[in-house]
């Protein structure tokens, strides 16, 4: 069965991007030239998925806002002859893209705000992107490689990446099983454990391929680590009666949710740039030669 609908969590507080984060939703944080909510959109659609639900927090109707159209603002822009901008504003997103909108009403944790999508997703296979974990690859998306192996094996599908071994507390962890036909699949999976006691050191990070198995497990997944309701519990309890498989994806992540992270984006986003990047590369060599600041 193909996947139409991908679900982008944005109801998350973002206190690692505080005081950026007090007013503005972190998903609207720029990346060189657009929101990093942006990003994630267009992965979705590069995958082929036509149907976008945003799981956002009651605040965050700017999200909305940016994927809706702006009439004044497209008048204005018509009225000054500026033909170029009014169809980069019009084609956000592009036409025959379908925008849905869940409320999770309190930031319960990842595993909730993606059950709070489960009445718009209906019965069906679909994707998650955590917008806030960008992955650039030059040609296939992280989502269009998900995609390649979830038609191979009509079974859910978690991106991973081998992670140092003193920062598996921040993700879920996976333990392998056997490889089929040169595909890890998982054999089990634990969410921040300590150094010592991490299966491995490969990390589950922003991108899901889920069977509509996932929904029965998420309903009954109770508070776990950090007291929020974890996907990776509900991924751990899938294990039991699905086969679910590992994407050793191709490509580079930067974690938008820490302000360090966000800064390396914005300067190899910028680097290749096809407007702004030759013009930074020389900026930025200049700043290295007079060492720095
Ligand atoms: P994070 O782990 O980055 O949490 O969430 P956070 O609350 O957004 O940010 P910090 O850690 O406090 O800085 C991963 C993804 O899950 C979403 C977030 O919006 C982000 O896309 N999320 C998280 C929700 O939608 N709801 C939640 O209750 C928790």
């Amino acid at each position: 069965m193909n996947i139409n609908k991908v679900v982008l969590p944005v109801a998350g507080l973002g206190t690692r991007t505080l005081p950026a984060t007090k007013a503005l939703a972190k998903e609207m944080l720029t990346l060189v030239d657009r929101p990093i909510i942006q990003y994630a959109v267009e992965e979705a659609l590069s995958a082929g998925i036509r149907e976008i639900i945003f799981v956002t927090a009651q605040a965050k109707k700017i999200i909305r806002d940016h994927f809706e159209p702006n009439t004044m603002l497209e008048q204005e822009l018509a009225r000054r002859g500026k033909q170029d901008l009014l169809e980069l504003v019009k084609n956000i997103p592009p036409p025959g893209t379908v925008c849905r909108y869940a409320t999770q009403p309190v930031p319960l944790g990842l595993g909730h705000a993606v059950l709070c999508a489960r009445r718009l997703v209906g019965d069906e296979p679909f994707a998650v992107i955590l917008p806030d974990d960008l992955i650039h690859h030059p040609t296939d998306t992280c989502l269009q490689q998900m995609m390649e192996m979830y038609q191979e094996k009509n079974a859910s599908v978690v991106a991973v990446e081998n992670v140092a071994r003193e920062q598996v507390s921040r993700y879920g962890i996976v333990e392998t099983g056997n490889d089929v036909d040169g595909v890890k699949k998982m054999k089990s999976i634990v969410e921040k454990p300590a150094p010592h006691e991490a299966p491995s050191t490969l990390a589950v990070v922003g991108r899901y391929i889920f069977t509509p198995g996932i929904w029965p497990l998420l309903e009954t997944t109770r508070r776990g680590a950090g007291s929020e309701i974890q996907l990776t519990d509900a991924i751990a309890a899938l294990l039991g009666k699905e086969d679910v498989y590992l994407c050793e994806f191709q490509g580079t992540r930067y974690d938008c949710g820490s302000i360090l992270g966000l800064m390396r984006a914005n300067v190899e986003y910028a680097l290749r740039h096809d407007v702004i990047g030759a013009e930074f590369e020389a900026y930025l060599a200049d700043l290295v030669k007079n060492n720095g600041v």
